[in-house]
C-alpha cells in the first residue's frame, strides 16, 4: 500500500477525527513530509480535507469521494479487495477492464472510477459521466465461474442485481426498461453495458465485461441537453453512499450468482419490467416501427405485437418508451 492509501485509510476509518501529521506518520510508520505530500495529492485530487492549524486533518464526514478505502468497511467477506481497482478519472472502466481481461485479470476484478473521460453506452453512444456524482464501473467474469448464469443473459442479471440494490438505498421503485436500462420515476438512472471478450486463436468466450453506470447524486445541469431531458439521479443532493452502493452492488453480484437459478432470475426480471403490457418504439437497425411489448421470454427476447398484427421476439435492439 502506498502512503496515499494508508493516510486515505487511517482518514476514512476515522471520518470527521483530526490527527496530526506527527500521528499519521508514526501510525504509519514514514516521515511527515511523506505525509504532508500524500494530504496533497488526496486534495488535488478532490478529497474534502480539513486542515487545521492546532489539530491537524481529517477527512469531512459528508465526503463521498469513491475509494477502495472507503468501500473496504461495507464489502462483504469473500469479496477480495486487492481486486478492486479505483481510478479518480479514466477513459472507460470498460475499456481499461477488456485491457486487463486480455493481459490475464483474475475473474472477479474490479475496474471503478469517480469520472469517465470517453464512457461509453450500447451502439457507441456516449454515456456521460460527470465527475464525483455517479458510479462507473466494470466487472471481470470468467464464464465458467458462475455457470448459474448463461452469458447471453448476464446483462439481464446485472439489471437485476443493480435494481434491487438501488431500491434497498432509495426506498424507490427501480424498474428496468428491456434490455439494459434502470429507470426511476420515467427517468434512466443507470446503463448497462456487457462487452465480450472472446479468445481470438479458439473463438471462446474467455471473459465478460460488465460495465454499469449509475447517476447517483448528479446535478441535471452537469448533463448535456439532450440527456438532461431523459435521465435523472438517485438522489437529489450528495448522500454520503457510493461507496456503500458500489460495494453492495460488488457483494450482491457475486453472491447471487452462486444461488439465484435461471428462472427466478428472469421471473424477477420481467416482474420489474416497464416495458411489458406498453406501447414502445422499437429500433431495429435503420427503421423504427410502434408495438405493443407483450412479454419477456426465459431466453431474454422482447415479444412485441406490430400494428398489422404480427408479432416478433426480438433478441437484440432498443425501444423507448
Ligand atoms: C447504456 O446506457 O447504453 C450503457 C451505459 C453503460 C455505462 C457504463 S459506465 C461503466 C462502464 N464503462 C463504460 O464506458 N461504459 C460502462
Amino acid at each position: 500500500m502506498t502512503v496515499k492509501s494508508k493516510t486515505l485509510e487511517m482518514l476514512e476509518n476515522h471520518r470527521g477525527e483530526f490527527f496530526s501529521g506527527e500521528k499519521l506518520a508514526e501510525k504509519i510508520g514514514v516521515s511527515r513530509n511523506a505525509v504532508w505530500k500524500a494530504i496533497k495529492q488526496l486534495e488535488s485530487e478532490g478529497y474534502p480535507i480539513n486542515a487545521v492549524k492546532s489539530k491537524g486533518y481529517s477527512l469531512e464526514e459528508t465526503s463521498d469521494k469513491l475509494s477502495l478505502q472507503g468501500m473496504k468497511p461495507y464489502l462483504g467477506k469473500s469479496i477480495n479487495a486487492t481486486q478492486i481497482n479505483v481510478y479518480d478519472s479514466i477513459d472507460s472502466t470498460n475499456n481499461r477492464a477488456k485491457e486487463l481481461a486480455v493481459t490475464g485479470a483474475e475473474h472477479g476484478t474490479v475496474i471503478i472510477a469517480n469520472e469517465q473521460t470517453k464512457g461509453r453506452g450500447r451502439y457507441g453512444k456516449v454515456f456521460e459521466s460527470p465527475k464525483d456524482t455517479g458510479i462507473y464501473m466494470s466487472l471481470i467474469i470468467r464464464p465458467d465461474e458462475l455457470p448459474n448464469i448463461e452469458p447471453s443473459l448476464m446483462t439481464a442479471y446485472s439489471a437485476v442485481i443493480v435494481a434491487d440494490v438501488l431500491s434497498h438505498f432509495t426506498g424507490e421503485n427501480i424498474g428496468i426498461k428491456w434490455v439494459n436500462d434502470l429507470f426511476l420515476k420515467g427517468k434512466k438512472v443507470c446503463g448497462i453495458l456487457t462487452e465480450a471478450v472472446t479468445n481470438l486463436e479458439t473463438g471462446k468466450l474467455d471473459w465478460i465485461v460488465v460495465g454499469i453506470g449509475i447517476n447517483v447524486s448528479t446535478d441535471s445541469r452537469l448533463f448535456s441537453d439532450q440527456v438532461q431531458s431523459v435521465a435523472t439521479a438517485l438522489f437529489d443532493d450528495k448522500n454520503v453512499v457510493r461507496n456503500h452502493i458500489a460495494a453492495e452492488i460488488i457483494n450482491q453480484f457475486f453472491l447471487q450468482a452462486n444461488s439465484m437459478t435461471q428462472q427466478k432470475m428472469m421471473d424477477i426480471y420481467r416482474q420489474k419490467s416497464i416495458v411489458i403490457g406498453r406501447p414502445v418504439s422499437v429500433v431495429s437497425g435503420t427503421t423504427n416501427y410502434d408495438a405493443i411489448a407483450e412479454d419477456i421470454l426465459d431466453n431474454g427476447s422482447l415479444v412485441v405485437k406490430r400494428s398489422d398484427g404480427q408479432t416478433q421476439e426480438l433478441r437484440f435492439g432498443e425501444v423507448s418508451l
